[in-house]
């Protein structure tokens, strides 16, 4: 079976797309610089696939590293590349920081694929590259007229940098914007790590339920949404990881030629800060603490897909419905919950 280079296969996209790649028999090799130390990741991922699961360190501005790496190693059929820092409001706070990283790490990739004539390409984008779109729900056609963050902007030009680059590397590409992943895989032992306080809404809801901290922050309810908070599309990381298994053989099995497709990877139904408190609570029997704090920066008002696209041309559905997203994401909090204590307590 082929040899599949993830680069972030540590991260939370990453590391769920590394286990579904195992489990499809293919051999996962993972470049990820493990910013967040999350060194427990591979040992996980070995554990649930049975498989070996080896992630090399390296930093993916560095290209004298990453060009050693790929010389080392042969065969390779495709890549995967997940790597990026994704947080909206650092983003803001910290632009240079967001567009050195994301973008030269992604060039920096494409040089290697293009040197040892690595045609598979998937990339992940966000839906992010929207910004405030005028209809909803957001099909690929939609014009990604003004992205909202720094991080959307890194995301759209990542977009262009890989359209660019097809035809002078014969990529066959496929472009895949995420909506908002959420939950984890249902032992737990894979999700959202807990380094520094948690950014994205339902890790920020779970560590709130879990008393972690002190109140879930909803930022802003004087949007124009029915109940004024911010609204959101969420689709089950699982699925996310599911859909980019398609969209790899998509490519492989494709005929020569470069080629690249845009594909949105979303539930299809759009939930706001407020319901995803409501349905959290629902599922799980817990109550969240929360408040009503000042809008942040960087956020769209509203944002869900169209994913009849992925359907039709990866032959992908998202199966597993908010209250799974809930209750697996809570089951990742309990863990991180307990690995802490034991830790703590030597
Ligand atoms: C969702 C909503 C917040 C935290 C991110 C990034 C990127 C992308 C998708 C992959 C917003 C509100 C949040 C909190 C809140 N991933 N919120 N209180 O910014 O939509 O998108 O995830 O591409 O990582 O673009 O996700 O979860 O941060 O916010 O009220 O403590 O929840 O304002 O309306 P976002 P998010």
């Amino acid at each position: 079976m082929h040899t599949i280079v993830v680069t972030g296969g540590c991260g939370y996209i990453g590391s769920h797309t590394a286990l579904a790649l195992l489990e499809k028999g293919y051999e996962v090799l993972s470049i990820d610089v493990l910013e967040h130390n999350q060194t427990q990741v591979e040992a996980d991922i070995c554990t649930l696939s049975g498989k070996a699961f080896q992630n090399t360190r390296i930093n993916l501005c560095n290209l004298r590293a990453l060009r050693r790496f790929f010389a080392e190693r042969k065969n390779i059929a495709g890549i995967i590349h997940f790597a990026a820092h994704k947080l909206v409001p650092e983003s803001m706070q910290r632009p240079l920081r967001y567009y050195g990283n994301n973008l030269l790490s992604l060039i920096n990739v494409l040089v290697c694929a293009r040197e040892h004539n690595i045609k598979a390409f998937i990339y992940s984008s966000s839906s992010a590259v929207y910004g405030n779109v005028n209809s909803l729900p957001v099909t690929e056609e939609t014009p990604c007229f003004e992205q909202q963050s720094v991080y959307g902007r890194t995301k759209y030009f990542g977009e262009h940098i890989v359209r660019d680059a097809v035809p002078i590397a014969s990529l066959r590409a496929v472009i895949l914007r995420y909506f908002n992943p959420a939950g984890a895989h249902e032992s737990g032992l894979l999700g959202e790590y807990d380094q520094g306080p948690p950014q994205n809404l339902v890790p920020a809801l779970t560590a709130a339920a879990a008393g972690i901290i002190p109140e879930l922050v909803v930022f802003g309810k004087d949007y124009p949404t029915p109940d004024g908070t911010c609204i959101r599309d969420y689709v089950h990381v699982m699925d996310i990881a599911e859909a980019h298994v398609k969209a790899l053989e998509y490519v492989l099995n494709q005929g020569d030629g470069p080629s690249v497709e845009v594909v949105n990877l979303g539930s299809g139904t759009g939930y706001s800060v407020l319901q995803m408190i409501e349905a959290f609570e629902n599922t799980t029997g817990l109550k969240v603490p929360y408040r009503i704090g000042p809008r942040r920066s960087g956020d769209a008002v509203a944002v869900y897909a169209d994913h009849s696209k992925a359907t039709r041309l990866l032959g992908w559905q998202p199966r597993r419905p908010l209250s799974e997203i809930m209750l697996s994401a809570w089951r990742r909090r309990q863990l991180l919950v307990e690995r802490a204590v034991s830790k703590s307590a030597g």
